[in-house]
Formats: structure tokens, C-alpha cells, sequence
């Protein structure tokens, strides 16, 4: 299993935050005004649904970016990264606050210039900054490094500028950057596992009145592992399938008459079912093609498939917390299961690689396994006794080995703090 340096000890944690304070003083020619840490995250279930107004319950990973960053005086942005991964390309962005423009294509530069754009655009009294990047969470890989980003800006500014906003409220800031700034069409799911997700503790967050409650996820203290298999297919939210799926639950919510399908009772699908089948909109629904784009024949879900998943996922989200609740942590593993196969067969963001984790997890005595975040590549976590662990782990990567993929990146997810402030 790979070992990755997440700086998951104080000491690791005390390194970095020395390292990237040293990097911001080599880049800029003064110390920093402190150092701030925000974490990529996995979902443990809930997808596709936030949306729809739906549950969710991510939890956040030891991996972070951490922002080194001063206030400026004279309406200057500028961001810097060394690591060439999910923040940068070790080239230093200089932009002017008053010609920040919402704009495709801007590089990574757009995510904390998206962020401090939101935050003016809101009123909030921002004013410029240097900041310098240095991240661990792994990109493109279905992790959220972008949440990440837009949050350690969010909260850096927030400290930098006195502004006492709650960590809700900056992760909604965040996501008004990807929406109208960068042009991504998320939900509030990964920049609020990034705010507010807590140690130990797994989140669950209904997307309508953004109501949350830390569920105690003592993984290590019951014998258990959750492992998380990055794919390395690339995954990218911008390319048009994300924004399709999101489109066919909305246009499925309009032919049924509710507000969001969050709004569709689990004890109410069959007969909506029926109606969308009855409906015009439900027969027309699909298909998409499986990359969201061309429509191909029998290849991408139709509207009754996708409000099917939305409203068996919102379900498996309350059955999930029962079980958690009632100390039953192992019982979660079917229903983890089970959302993948509704990912993979109604709402059809799955990949080969992201079925065949699964699979292989499960032939390898798994206790449940799943895509986690947007699809289409990036990760499956993988629920499994402690002393399995390392097995599990081989068993898939040899199953990728011989279907001829190249090797994924297996590593547990330990269920670590939110976004918060290091120096
Ligand atoms: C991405 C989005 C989230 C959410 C998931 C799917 O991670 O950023 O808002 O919609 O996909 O659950």
C-alpha cells in the first residue's frame, strides 16, 4: 500500500507549515502573516445528491494545502505555487482585484482568484494579498484538491481581513467561486467537507437548510479501515458530464412537480416512476453518451434512472447514519456497495477502473466498496477489517495489473480536521 507524506503528525504538520512560511519568505522577500490548512475529502455516501437538495456525508482526508499568505494595500493578488500540482506551476500569478473577471480557462489561479472575487462581489471588504501554496492532496484524482484551494484562500482572507465569517459561510463563497468564477457547476458538498469536517468524525450535511452533524467515525478504534483507491483516470468535473447529469435531475424534479428530488419521498419512487414513465419529459429524458457528451444509444441514463439513484441514495444516507448510530459501523459496508451499483448502472458516471476496484475489493472480502465524488475516474473508498487491509489492497492492484490498467494509488483515509488555521 502506498505511504503517502500527508503530514498527518503534529511534527509532519509543524514541518510543512515551517516549509511553506521559508518558501513564502524565498518567493515574496518577507514572512508570512500566518499559515493556513484546508484538506481534500472522500465521500463516504450520499453523490450526485447535493444538488438535488439531498444528504451527504463526506469525511475530510490528513491530506491539505496549505496557504502561506500576507495582506497587500495597493489592489494586488498574487499566488504562487512550487509543488506543479493541484496549486500550480511554481510560475507566480500577479492579477489587479479590480479587473478580476469570471473567465474559463483560467488556470489554477482562477480558484483563489475566484475566491476573492466572491468574497467582493458579496460586499465583504477584501483587499489584496500574496499567497503561496504548497499541497498534498492529490489532483485529479476525485479528492477535491480544488475545494481544498478555494477554502484555505477563503479561510486565509477571512483571518487576513478580520472578517468573522462562519465556516459555512466561507465554504458557500468557495463554491460561488467554482459556480460563477471558474465555471464549474458543483454542489456545496466538497468546500463544506473542507470547512467544517471535524477529526474523527465523518459529516453529515443535508444540502437544503445546510443543517450538519458530526458522526463519530472511529475507524482505527473498531478494527477498521477505510482505504481509498485512487484510479489515476484523470477526473475532471469541467468537461460537460457532471453539467448534464445535474440537468437531467433538475429537468426529472420539473416533470414531477417538486421544488428538488430531494422532495421525492423513497416510499413515493414507484409511483413517480410511473409517472415519469407516463410523462413526456421522463420518456425523452436520455440517453446521454457515458462521457455525458454525444448521446449514444442504451449508453447513458434516462430520467427515471437518475431520480431512481438520487432518491435511493438520499435513502442509503439516513440508513448509513442509523447504522453508525446504532455502533454498527461494519453494516454499512452493503450499503456502500449498493450505491455504487446504483452510480454505475442508473446514474452512470462509473468507469471500468472504478467497477473493477470494486469488484475486486469485494472478491477480496471487503466489507463495502465505492465510488466516491463526481466519477468518471478518480477514487473508490473501500470499507475492510484492519488485518485485511494490506491484502485487500494487493488483490486490487493485481486485478489492475491484469486487466492491463496501470497501477492504482492505495492509501487509507483517516478521518482528519477541517480547515483551520496552523501559524
Ligand atoms: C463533485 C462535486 C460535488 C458533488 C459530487 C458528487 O465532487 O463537486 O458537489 O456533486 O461531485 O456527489
Amino acid at each position: 500500500m502506498t505511504r503517502t507524506d500527508t503530514g498527518r503528525t503534529t511534527a509532519d504538520q509543524d514541518r510543512r507549515a515551517r516549509q511553506t512560511a521559508e518558501r513564502f519568505r524565498e518567493v515574496y522577500g518577507a514572512a508570512p502573516a500566518g499559515v493556513w490548512a484546508a484538506p481534500g475529502r472522500v465521500n463516504l455516501i450520499g453523490e450526485h445528491t447535493d444538488y438535488n437538495d439531498g444528504f451527504v456525508m463526506p469525511l475530510a482526508l490528513p491530506h491539505t494545502t496549505l496557504a502561506a499568505a500576507s495582506p497587500r494595500t495597493d489592489g494586488v493578488l498574487r499566488v504562487h505555487s512550487g509543488d506543479g500540482g493541484s496549486s500550480g506551476d511554481g510560475q507566480t500569478v500577479e492579477l489587479r482585484l479590480d479587473a478580476l473577471r469570471p473567465a474559463p480557462d483560467g488556470g489554477w489561479a482562477a480558484y483563489p482568484a475566484g475566491v476573492v472575487w466572491a468574497m467582493r462581489e458579496a460586499g465583504l471588504p477584501v483587499g489584496g494579498a500574496d499567497l503561496h501554496y504548497d499541497s498534498t492532496v492529490p489532483v485529479g484524482a476525485g479528492l477535491s484538491s480544488s475545494a481544498a484551494l478555494e477554502v484555505v484562500t477563503a479561510l486565509a482572507l477571512d483571518d487576513l481581513y478580520g472578517l468573522g465569517l462562519t465556516r459555512q459561510r466561507l465554504a458557500q463563497l468557495a463554491q460561488r467561486a467554482e459556480n460563477a468564477f471558474v465555471g464549474v457547476p458543483c454542489g456545496i458538498m466538497d468546500q463544506t467537507a473542507a470547512a467544517c469536517c471535524t477529526d474523527g468524525h465523518a459529516l453529515f450535511l443535508d444540502t437544503r437548510d445546510l443543517t450538519q452533524r458530526q458522526v463519530p467515525f472511529d475507524l482505527a478504534g473498531e478494527g477498521l479501515r477505510l482505504l481509498v483507491v485512487d484510479t489515476r483516470v484523470k477526473h475532471e468535473l469541467g468537461d460537460g458530464a457532471y453539467a448534464q447529469r445535474r440537468a437531467m435531475c433538475e429537468r426529472g424534479a420539473r416533470a414531477l412537480g417538486v421544488h428538488a428530488l430531494r422532495d421525492v419521498q423513497y416510499a413515493h419512487l414507484p409511483e413517480a416512476l410511473r409517472r415519469l414513465a407516463a410523462s413526456e419529459d421522463g420518456q425523452e429524458g436520455g440517453p446521454l453518451g457515458p462521457e455525458g457528451g454525444s448521446p449514444g444509444p442504451g449508453s447513458g441514463p434516462d430520467v427515471r434512472a437518475v431520480v431512481r439513484h438520487v432518491v435511493t441514495e438520499n435513502r442509503r444516507v439516513e440508513d448509513v447514519i442509523a447504522r453508525l448510530d446504532a455502533g454498527d459501523t461494519r453494516a454499512i459496508g452493503p450499503l456502500l456497495t449498493a450505491g455504487h451499483a446504483s452510480l454505475r448502472d442508473d446514474f452512470r458516471v462509473s468507469c471500468p477502473e472504478l467497477d473493477l476496484a470494486v469488484e475486486a475489493a469485494g472478491a477480496a472480502g471487503a466489507l463495502g466498496a465505492r465510488m466516491t465524488g463526481g466519477g468518471f475516474g478518480g477514487s473508490a473508498v473501500v470499507l475492510v477489517e484492519e488485518p485485511a487491509a494490506d491484502t485487500v489492497a494487493a488483490r486490487i492492484t493485481e486485478a489492475f495489473a491484469a486487466a492491463g490498467h496501470a497501477a492504482p494509488r492505495i492509501f487509507p483515509a483517516v478521518p482528519s480536521a477541517g480547515a483551520r488555521r496552523l501559524v
